[in-house]
């Protein structure tokens, strides 16, 4: 019979990563495809599963208001329990670094299902930054039979850590694989007609670590950009968590050229990233995807996993505190030789055909 792999994701990165993935297995048709969301994102999932028309097998529906990562990682873990046990997968496929990744991988690895783990490798070392992602990503490596790496460095971080180089490839990331399928040449939305004519600056924040002042100083320091520089046009579609959302509201309504809307379609928020000036952003997932649309983008954290990008140019980190993140802005937006530097097309995260090479490895390996 042939052989059936499940692939288990539940938030909006998780998704974008993983449906290039299901396409290609689904496209090959050379092993069984069974897809489980755990729905640990509501709204913010089901738009990327439109996108990509990828219709679950199975939606454990977990997510709640307010959840704590308590709730997330018990109520995936039991979730999982049920399907894995019903289908019995030779193999199950978790992506990066999400509690939906780690709770799956727990599960499989519990009932002694091979797991592959995709982008897998990534690293800061810093148990609290990002959190409780670094722990996430560490534990789906030790659980984790076949790592799919995207990048060389992310593979050596797995050598390093003792993983067999029989079971650590690289493969570049279905990210770039995303942005093939989404990013097109005739695109048109209102946000560009608003913009049109000012700068786009695209921005995003939603990290746990940084909730609270961390995330104040951030928003704060768009304010001043956007007074300051008058053809600046601030995006910044606002990341469903309440407290994400309350903080955006107090600090950045009422400024006439910043624009705070809801969670933006994929299709969109690639359309429009590959058209803006500059990104701000705390996320993971736009550090790989600004890079390869040669968009500058200042990372507002202490730390990435993502060094790819900075020893390219194109990524860099500010920090998490109004004035550093400022001057970064403004020298951007007003030195034409910095920015320049910084938007050269350099793209270290892979051609767009990740889903490709993985697809091949597990077929293989199953
Ligand atoms: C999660 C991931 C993080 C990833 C991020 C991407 C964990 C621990 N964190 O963080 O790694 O970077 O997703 O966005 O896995 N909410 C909604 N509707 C939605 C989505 C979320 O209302 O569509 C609310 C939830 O109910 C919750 C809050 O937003 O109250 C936070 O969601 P949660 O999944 O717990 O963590 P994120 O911060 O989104
Ligand atoms: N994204 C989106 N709509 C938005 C903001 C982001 O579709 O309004 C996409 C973005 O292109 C990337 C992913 O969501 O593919 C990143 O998600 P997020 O920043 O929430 O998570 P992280 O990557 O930090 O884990």
């Amino acid at each position: 019979a042939m052989k059936k792999i499940m692939l288990i994701f539940g938030t909006r990165p998780e998704a974008v990563k993983m449906c290039p993935l299901v396409r290609a297995l689904r496209e090959r048709g050379k092993v069984q495809t069974v897809v489980c969301v755990t729905g640990q994102h509501r709204g913010m999932l089901d738009g990327v599963l439109a996108a990509f028309g990828v219709r679950p097998d199975y939606d454990l529906d977990i997510m709640t208001a307010g959840q704590m990562l308590f709730d997330v990682t018990a109520r995936v873990l039991l979730g999982v329990r049920e399907v894995l046990e019903k289908e019995h997968p030779d193999m199950v496929a978790v992506h990066g670094d999400t509690t939906t990744a780690y709770a799956a991988a727990l599960g499989a690895f519990y009932l002694h299902i091979p797991v592959a783990h995709v982008e897998a490798g990534l690293r800061t070392h810093d148990m609290a930054q990002p959190f409780p992602e670094e722990f996430n990503r560490q534990s789906v490596s030790l659980m984790a039979d076949w790592h799919f790496a995207p990048t060389a460095a992310a593979a050596e971080n797995l050598l390093r850590e003792g993983k067999s180089a029989e079971r650590v490839f690289v493969t570049g990331n279905t990210a770039i694989d995303a942005l093939r399928y989404t990013v097109r040449q005739d695109f048109a939305h209102p946000l560009l007609e608003w913009a049109m004519g000012g700068r786009l600056v695209l921005l995003t924040a939603h990290r746990r670590e940084n909730l609270g002042r961390p995330l104040e100083q951030m928003l704060r320091a768009a304010r001043r950009v956007a007074e300051a520089r008058e053809d600046v046009r601030i995006i910044y579609p606002v990341h469903m968590n309440p407290a994400v959302r309350e903080a955006a509201e107090k600090v950045l309504s009422g400024q006439q050229n910043i624009r705070l809307v809801p969670p933006l379609d994929v299709v969109d928020f690639h359309n429009i990233l590959a058209r803006s000036y500059l990104v701000l952003t705390d996320s993971g997932g736009i550090q790989e995807e600004a890079p390869a649309l040669s968009k500058p983008v200042l990372v507002m954290r202490q730390t990435t996993e993502r060094p790819e990008g900075v020893a390219a140019g194109t990524l860099k980190l500010v920090g998490c505190e109004e004035q550093g993140i400022y001057e970064s802005a403004l020298q951007l937006l007003d030195d034409g030789a910095v920015y320049a530097a910084m938007a050269s097309a350099i793209n270290p995260y892979g051609d767009g055909y990740a889903a490709e090479r993985i697809c091949e490895q597990i077929e293989q390996r199953i």
